[in-house]
């Protein structure tokens, strides 16, 4: 396997027939050859092929090339050489979204600034692309996907199956539908690496990780549904918990419950924008309030050990490590951004009032002269539960956003783990370069997938 990079450029003729500039030909040790077989993505065609006289490494490609295997442009690409008669073009890499809010100008609705942003890092180094569900033709292999136009905009190109998907659908709901579960499916049967492979429910994780002792040590008791008396015990057991919906974000439908041998139940949570503090004398008002506000929703909660977390100002402190695959396909903390909670808030979000810092603020406050030892560590866990869920998990990852905790004795605790996570960590300005970085590694990620990686000549 060799990797070459070349200039496209698109000549008119229908012939089946690709002009190669002679430094292109000897480095790809084509001289005197007669044909060559050329693929893109899933599509491929035996070409005639001819030299022209340039210096550089140059491809022409005929108009009867370039639409049987669906070229979406010129420019620099690279070339695979996967034996001596086999040239792949691209890689070609389809970014999976979606979005019911759309136009031309945001064809992703909300989300358009990021694919914008991820095509951009990508474009030097390859064919990506978008697409929805919607734009894939499974007849003839194709998809239909939203290129960068160059002026901000965006052109739409019928390019073949592509090498590599990476999957940003965003409702958690239409990602256990059938057709997308089938979709899925049908990539891992034309061998396409598709990550990452849906969202995750935090008992899924939680359950994944009940037999990895590395991991394990890490995460808070969790139990799934639990029972009234389950919740009981683990109250008195560990005085206080958080109750959270197993498929749920943002803090919301979250509950922190406290137990006080002398005062009683406390529930603290978020109801219409306020923070709100309840105490019951008894349990089991406690549970006729929780079953009162969600019903038969709470067979879909769980219940885990609260972690004293360490404090700013009396506000709870957690970390949102960003988690990238990078292109030797080895976990990586690639951003990392601390949050501050809201007065009276049981979560971090910045939604609820919480404010966010750098790491570095936030331990040095914290930790003093032990803040870097600290972070270090919480990186070095970071990764080993990375790669813990990865290698209890039977599909593909790439990305992860995990919530840490660290409490008061420096120990490092998981929360969740986000297997489409949010990118607010790099609006604060300290953090935008990591932001870039993000970007970067999922480039470099579906460069590793595509198999486009290796020794360039
Ligand atoms: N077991 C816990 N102990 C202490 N704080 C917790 C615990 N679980 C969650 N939290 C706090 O609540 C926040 C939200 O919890 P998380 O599990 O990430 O749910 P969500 O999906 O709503 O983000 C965390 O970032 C953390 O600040
Ligand atoms: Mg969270």
């Amino acid at each position: 396997m060799s990797l070459t990079s070349c200039h496209v450029h698109f000549t008119p003729s229908s012939d089946k027939v690709i002009h190669l500039s002679g430094s292109l030909l000897k480095s790809l040790q084509l001289s005197g050859k007669k044909t060559v077989h050329l693929k893109l993505g899933k599509e491929s065609i035996t070409a005639s092929l001819k030299q022209i006289k340039r210096p550089g490494h140059h491809l022409y490609l005929s108009a009867g090339v370039r639409n049987t295997i669906r070229v979406p442009k010129s420019g620099s690409v690279s070339l695979l050489q996967a034996n001596e008669n086999d040239i792949k073009l691209g890689p070609l890499i389809g970014v999976l979204t979606d979005t019911s809010a759309r136009s031309t100008a945001a064809p992703f609705g909300s989300r358009t600034g990021f694919i914008r942003q991820l095509l951009r890092t990508g474009e030097s180094k390859a064919y990506f692309f978008a697409f929805t569900p919607r734009d894939i033709n499974w007849q003839r292999q194709t998809v239909y996907g939203y290129f960068l136009n160059g002026q901000n905009g965006w052109h739409r190109r019928t390019v073949p199956l592509p090498d590599v998907v990476y999957n940003r659908l965003s409702s958690r709901r239409a990602e256990t539908s059938s057709s997308i579960i089938s979709l899925r499916e049908r990539f891992v049967r034309h061998k396409i690496p598709f990550f990452n492979w849906s969202f995750f429910d935090k008992s899924d994780v939680y359950q994944m990780l009940d037999q990895d002792l590395e991991a394990l040590q890490h995460l808070p008791e969790s139990i799934n549904n639990p029972k009234p008396e389950k919740i009981k015990e683990m109250l008195t057991k560990h005085q206080f918990l958080y109750y959270k919906p197993s498929a749920g974000s943002l803090g919301i439908g979250i509950y922190r419950l406290t137990y006080h041998p002398k005062q009683g139940y406390f529930a603290r949570y978020r109801r219409n924008g306020s923070n709100v503090l309840l105490r019951f004398t008894r349990f089991q008002s406690l549970m006729r309030m929780l079953q009162g506000r969600h019903g038969s929703g709470l067979n879909r909660y769980v219940c885990q050990q609260g972690i004293r977390l360490v404090e700013i100002d009396g506000c709870p402190l957690d970390f949102r490590f960003h988690m990238h695959k990078n292109g030797e396909n080895k976990w990586v903390p690639v951003g990392i951004g601390a949050k501050k909670a809201g007065r009276g808030s049981v979560t971090t979000h910045v939604k609820n009032g919480g404010s966010l810092l750098t790491p570095e603020q936030a331990l040095s406050r914290t930790f003093g002269d032990r803040a870097e030892d600290v972070l270090e560590k919480a990186k070095r866990v970071s990764v080993k539960l990375c790669e813990a869920i990865e290698r209890n998990f039977p599909h593909m990852l790439g990305e992860l956003g995990l919530d840490i905790g660290i409490d008061k004795d420096g120990e490092i605790w998981m929360f969740e783990a986000n297997s489409k996570p949010g990118r607010s960590i790099f609006t604060h300005p300290a953090l935008r370069a990591q932001g870039r970085d993000s970007y970067m590694h999922i480039v470099d990620h579906c460069m590793y997938l595509s198999r486009f990686k290796g020794s360039e000549e």
